[in-house]
C-alpha cells in the first residue's frame, strides 16, 4: 500500500473529489494547510529581498493498494495542473499496514 500525499489549490478540491470516486478511491482525507514550495528560485524573479510567505493549500491523503497509485497520480496531474508556478506537489509514501477499527480487517482487506 501507498500514501499519495498531495498539495493543491482549494479551487480544484471538488474536481479531484469527483475523479478519485469515478476510479474507486477507498477514501480520502483534506485539510486546510499552508505551505511554502520551491521559494529561492520563485522569489529571484521580482521580490529577491522578500522572505518567502505562506500560501493556502490543500493537502489530501489518500492510502490505496500499490496498482492504483499511476491512475491516480495521472489524474491529479490532469485535473491540477495548470502551468503556472505553485500547481503544487505530489508525494508518494509507503504504508505498513492498514487496520478497519469495526471489523478489524487489516492491510488491503481495510481499504475496500
Ligand atoms: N518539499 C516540500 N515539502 C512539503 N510540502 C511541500 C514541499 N514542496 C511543496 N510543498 C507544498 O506544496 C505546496 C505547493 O507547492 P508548489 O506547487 O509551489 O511547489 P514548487 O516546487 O514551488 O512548484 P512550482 O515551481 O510549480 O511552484 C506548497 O505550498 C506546500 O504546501
Ligand atoms: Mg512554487
Amino acid at each position: 500500500m501507498k500514501m499519495i500525499r498531495c498539495y493543491i489549490r482549494h479551487e480544484k478540491l471538488e474536481a479531484v473529489r469527483e475523479k478519485l470516486f469515478e476510479l474507486g478511491a477507498p477514501g480520502l482525507s483534506v485539510s486546510d494547510v499552508k505551505g511554502i514550495g520551491k521559494p529561492m528560485s520563485q522569489l529571484k524573479s521580482d521580490q529577491e529581498s522578500k522572505v518567502p510567505q505562506f500560501h493556502p493549500r490543500v493537502e489530501i491523503s489518500i492510502v490505496l493498494e500499490d496498482q492504483a497509485v499511476q491512475e491516480v497520480v495521472d489524474m491529479l496531474i490532469a485535473t491540477v495542473r495548470t502551468g503556472n508556478l505553485g500547481d503544487g506537489k505530489i508525494f508518494i509514501l509507503p504504508v505498513e499496514d492498514a487496520i478497519r477499527i469495526r471489523t478489524g480487517e487489516k492491510g488491503e482487506q481495510a481499504l475496500y
